[in-house]
């Protein structure tokens, strides 16, 4: 295999200006972006992708739900693809690493077999899954759970964002919807991500490369409170229905129980919405979402009946009524042992650091472990910092994660010519 001046096969300066240009779109102020699942910015990031994968000899093709694949033939037409890829959708103030990373170092080992001469006897497929942040239409990775069968395709199309919005109308603005099949009509002979860290572990460590074993499980919770709108001043204290104190309260268990079921539970209100809004008006109804996660399914079944039965007590509390919607629970997984052997084998084969680790977040690779061999790498950000607009990370360690994709990718595709 020919090596470049760090004796990488893939070039890290071209992956770097490759997220730099791809994180102009949606540039927030900050220096993070913004760019929601089929916003007009995920559409021009779409866009773009194509036409480099495009330039890069591949052949694109979308399915029902927007994920996009992009094709380097192998020379053997038995052969199941290996594919490779994230997200490029972001939070609202995310920033430019997070799925961008995973999509470009795909692209990334994919001109580098280019620039090599090298025919993989399988074909790479350099994947776009859409929405995997579940920021404006819920649940978080529903194009891979859509593509895998997790949710049907007419229930993720109806997945409504905050303001009325549908996913299936926001995709057919941008016309991102196509016929490529599905996974039940598909085999892929392996699946793999990059993806930064999002946690501080291997900063603290030094290593640049995490070899994700596990990843926990993850539920997601629309709660709703309704109790009275009425006057701010002429109300009595006691005979209030306070949808917002209530709310304050499932708050304040959703962290008691966390820590109470520690050290591995995470609960997080990270939307709360009061009706009407308005200062002089008693809130009538709040909704609040809630995230819950653990690497133990059991655990995430005791969790759950803690947080309805702290959401009941704190209506209660309040005279208020409350609906607790679970809107998907995605179980805690596994990966592949050989996918995750050949990922060790490809970092000491190019002298660069690993260690084993357990995903906090939940990522595309989590769903498509489920239908095929899936693997996933993680390289440092800084800090550990990340859903946030300064989130960082280093050239090298970008690179050192795509050159472990790299020959992952080869090992597993088979070289059928150089
Ligand atoms: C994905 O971004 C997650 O919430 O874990
Ligand atoms: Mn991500
Ligand atoms: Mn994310």
């Amino acid at each position: 295999m020919s090596t470049g001046s760090d004796g990488y096969a893939i070039d890290g300066d071209r992956l770097w200006r490759s997220l730099k240009d791809m994180a102009a779109i949606g540039a927030t102020a900050r220096g993070g972006v913004c760019r929601l699942a089929l916003s007009d910015g995920d559409r021009q990031a779409r866009d773009l992708f194509a036409r480099w994968c495009e330039e890069s000899g591949c052949s694109v093709s979308v399915d029902a739900i927007g994920n996009m694949f992009a094709r380097r033939p192998g020379s053997d037409p038995q052969r199941a693809p290996v594919v490779i890829g994230s997200h490029l959708d972001t939070q609202p103030t995310g920033g430019q690493f997070d799925g961008a990373y995973g999509v470009l170092a795909a692209l990334e080992v994919v001109r580098a077999l280019n620039d090599h001469g090298i025919v993989t006897s399988a074909p790479i497929e350099v994947v776009n899954w859409t929405n995997e942040e579940g920021a404006r239409f819920p649940p978080v990775m529903l194009g891979s759970g859509t593509f895998t069968g997790v949710y049907p395709v007419e229930q993720a199309r109806g997945s409504e964002a905050a303001d009325g919005t549908t996913l299936g109308e926001a995709l057919d603005a941008i016309d991102y919807a196509g016929s490529a099949p599905m996974a039940a009509d598909r085999v892929f002979d392996t699946v793999l991500e990059a993806h930064i860290e999002q946690g501080p572990l291997l900063e603290r460590e030094g290593l640049p490369v995490g070899v994700v074993t596990q990843a926990q499980g993850i539920a997601w919770y629309d709660i709703t409170l309704q109790g009275q709108e009425s006057h701010a001043g002429t109300t009595p204290m006691e005979i209030r229905r306070d949808a917002l104190v209530a709310a304050a309260e499932v708050v304040k268990a959703a962290r008691a129980i966390a820590v109470e079921h520690g050290p591995t539970a995470r609960l997080t209100v990270g939307d709360l919405r009061v009706f009407p809004c308005a200062r002089n008006t008693i809130p009538g109804k709040v909704s609040l979402t809630v995230d819950m996660r653990d690497p133990d399914m059991q655990r995430l079944e005791s969790l759950d009946e803690l947080l309805r039965e702290a959401a009941s007590r704190a209506a209660e509390g309040e005279g208020v009524s409350i609906e607790v919607n679970r809107l998907s629970r995605t179980a805690p997984v596994e990966f592949d042992a050989d996918v995750l052997e050949a990922i060790r084998r490809g970092a000491d084969a190019a002298g660069i650091g690993h260690m084993d680790m357990i995903s906090g977040a939940g990522h595309d690779a989590c769903h498509l472990a489920r239908v095929a061999p899936t693997g996933l790498v993680f390289v440092p950000c800084k800090d550990g910092i990340s859903h946030n607009e300064a989130e960082s990370a280093e050239p090298e360690d970008l690179a050192a994660g795509c050159e472990v994709l790299y020959r992952v990718a080869v090992e597993r595709a088979g070289v059928a010519r150089e």
